[in-house]
């Protein structure tokens, strides 16, 4: 398999552009490259359009790669055109085995033998997506976290038939973009990232529905604490601190009784129509009678604000961890 240099690419195809896919041609775009978009949604051109002319404040602010300009940004009428000479392909289609397959159907007519498909998929596995297509080495997922314009991570992980050149070559590609691109050993449903927020969210979901403290609190107690370190870095690594000289090591000595104590204590609650709706008057508690659209908005403000700091402070402080 001969592939481009993921240090030059020019251009890209973003196939499905609605919530994800919009925001990936925003950072395509901002990223300095020509991106070609398809969507079978009639009206899909203005609504992507104005996706990314309401985000490019943000990019700017952000910072521009060289060259990046709005007006690179191609709607096609067809995925065949959308594509035609994209070395690489993000997929934001429908989360449905069925709508991905007959996408993948018309998409491996066309696509080139130096192209690779990444698929947005927050849930499915690619060995389902793959499976008897001739470019089946080619395609493997491209977990992004919504939005991608803002949030740096991809989760990258082949199934089967995925080449791991092509899987080498998507994650130089995203790293190449500046995305931390982390790489699945084998795939499991959900991937990295959306397994560790819904590990955490049944023990916070196990305190509020049984008593310990609000949802309010709960969350108070993620954003104010752990929350600030987990910007910065994993838990395996805050703990290897938090054992000083000795490393994770002496911290299994002074803290490894209790965390299996806790471990041991975890709760298991099921999404039962009682545990939903004690969370949906918890929620609304949370949000403290605010406007849920006036809370996004802060978040945004906030978020963009993090990452604008976090970028300018380990630029100032040069390479590293964290
Ligand atoms: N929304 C999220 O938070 C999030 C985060 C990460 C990954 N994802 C993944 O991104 C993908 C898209 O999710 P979304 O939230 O953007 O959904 P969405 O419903 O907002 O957008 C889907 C888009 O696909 C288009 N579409 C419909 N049929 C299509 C087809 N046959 N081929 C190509 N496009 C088609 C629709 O017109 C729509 O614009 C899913 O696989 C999802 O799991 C979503």
């Amino acid at each position: 398999m001969t592939l481009p240099d993921p240090n030059s690419l020019k251009n890209v195809a973003v196939i499905g552009a609605g919530t994800v896919g919009a925001s990936w041609a925003t950072f395509f775009l901002a990223r300095g490259l020509d991106v070609a978009v398809w969507d079978p949604a009639p009206g899909f051109e203005g609504r992507v359009e104005a996706y990314v002319g309401r985000a490019w404040p943000t990019m700017e602010r952000l910072g521009l790669s060289p060259g990046a300009n709005i007006r690179r940004l191609v709607c096609h009428k067809t995925p065949e055109a959308a594509i035609a000479g994209a070395p690489f392909i993000q997929e934001s289609a429908p989360e449905d085995v069925p709508i991905k397959r007959a996408l993948y159907a018309t998409l491996d007519r066309a696509l080139r033998p130096d192209t690779v498909l990444a698929s947005s998929s927050s849930g499915l596995l690619i060995s389902e997506l793959q499976k008897g297509f001739r470019n089946a080495p080619r395609m493997l997922i491209g977990h992004p976290f919504n939005p991608p314009h803002l949030i740096p991570l991809v989760e990258v992980v082949g199934g089967p038939d995925t080449e791991p050149a092509a899987i080498d070559f998507a994650i130089a590609v995203y790293k190449a973009l500046g995305k931390p691109a982390v790489r699945l050993k084998r795939e499991v449903t959900g991937h990295i990232a959306n397994r560790l927020q819904s590990a955490l969210w049944r023990e916070a979901v196990h305190l509020i529905t049984t008593g310990v403290a609000s949802a309010e609190d709960v969350d108070t107690a993620i954003a104010y604490g752990p929350g600030l370190r987990w910007a910065l870095m994993g838990q395996t690594l805050v703990w290897h601190l938090g054992g000083g000289d000795g490393g994770l090591q002496r911290m299994f000595e002074i803290l490894g009784p209790a965390i299996q104590s806790w471990w041991d204590d975890l709760g298991a609650p099921d999404l039962t129509p009682e545990v939903k709706a004690i969370m949906v008057r918890e929620a609304a508690g949370a949000a403290g009678g605010q406007p849920i659209l006036e809370i996004a908005k802060r978040r945004d403000e906030l978020l963009i604000g993090l990452i604008e700091t976090l970028t300018r402070i380990r630029s100032e402080l040069g390479p590293g961890k964290p």
